[in-house]
C-alpha cells in the first residue's frame, strides 16, 4: 500500500518511523510519503491559511495549496481520507476496509479547518477518531494509519490479529509474561499448566468477563 500524507507539519510524523510501522516500511509492505502542502502554495509568501469570509474565530486552510498537492499524487486507484470530527467514527471494521486500498491520500486539516471547497472538489471520505476536537488532522491520520496497517498482510502475525480486542467483537483476555510472581501477584496457574485446551477455555471465559464488565455495549 502507498500512503501519501498531505500536511503543513511533516515534522510531526516521527511516530510512523518507529517499531511495527517502521518495519512495515522497511519490508516494503507500506510506503509512506510526507508531502508539505506549503510547497504547493502559489502565494508569494507561501501562505496556506486565511481569515474566514463572514468573520469568525481563527484561520482556515486555503483551498489552492491543498487542491494542487492532492492533484500531484492523485491516481486512478486513490482513495482520499480527510480526518474530521464530522466523519464516521473509526472502528476495527473501517480500519480493515481502508487496508484494502492500494493508495490512500490523507489530507490533514489544521487551525479552524479547511475551505469547504476542498471537500466539495476532492470528495474525501471523512473519518473521525472520536467525539472531541483536536488541533489538526495529524494525530488522527497517524491513528488511522496505525490501525489499518495491522490488517495488511504480514505487518503483524495472523494470530495477534485474530486474538486481539474487537476482532471477535469483544475485548482481549488478560495477558502475562515473566516473572511468574511480582509484588506477590501470581500468573494464573492455568497459563503455566501446559494444557492448551484449558488455556483456550480460560482465555475465552476471561475475554467474555472483561467485555461484560468494561464494555457491555460490545455484547450484542
Ligand atoms: N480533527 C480534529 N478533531 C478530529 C477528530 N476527533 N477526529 C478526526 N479528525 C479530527
Amino acid at each position: 500500500m502507498i500512503i501519501d500524507i498531505l500536511t503543513l507539519f511533516p515534522e510531526s510524523f516521527g511516530y510512523l518511523n518507529s517499531s511495527i510501522l517502521k518495519r512495515a516500511q522497511e519490508s516494503g509492505k507500506i510506503t509512506i510519503n510526507l508531502i508539505d502542502i506549503r510547497d504547493f502554495s502559489l502565494d508569494k509568501h507561501k501562505k496556506c491559511d486565511d481569515y474566514p469570509f463572514g468573520g469568525g474565530a481563527g484561520m482556515l486552510m486555503t483551498v489552492q495549496p491543498i487542491y494542487d498537492a492532492t492533484k500531484s499524487v492523485l491516481k486512478e486507484n486513490s482513495h482520499i481520507v480527510f480526518p474530521s470530527p464530522s466523519g464516521e467514527v473509526l472502528s476495527a471494521e473501517k480500519a480493515k476496509e481502508l487496508s484494502k486500498y492500494e493508495h490512500l491520500i490523507f489530507i490533514c486539516g489544521h487551525y479552524e479547518g479547511v475551505d469547504q471547497r476542498v471537500l466539495d472538489l476532492l470528495k474525501p471520505e471523512e473519518i473521525s477518531i472520536g467525539d472531541y476536537v483536536l488541533t489538526g488532522g495529524e494525530l488522527p491520520t497517524m491513528v488511522i494509519i496505525d490501525s489499518l496497517s495491522r490488517f495488511i498482510d504480514g505487518v503483524i502475525t495472523g494470530e495477534s490479529l485474530t486474538e486481539e480486542s474487537f476482532s471477535c467483537g469483544g475485548l482481549e483476555y488478560p495477558q502475562y509474561t515473566r516473572p511468574q510472581v511480582f509484588e506477590g501477584l501470581e500468573v494464573p496457574s492455568v497459563l503455566v499448566s501446559g494444557n492448551h485446551q484449558e488455556v483456550k477455555k480460560w482465555r475465552e471465559a476471561e475475554s467474555l468477563k472483561k467485555t461484560m464488565s468494561k464494555r457491555p455495549d460490545l455484547i450484542k
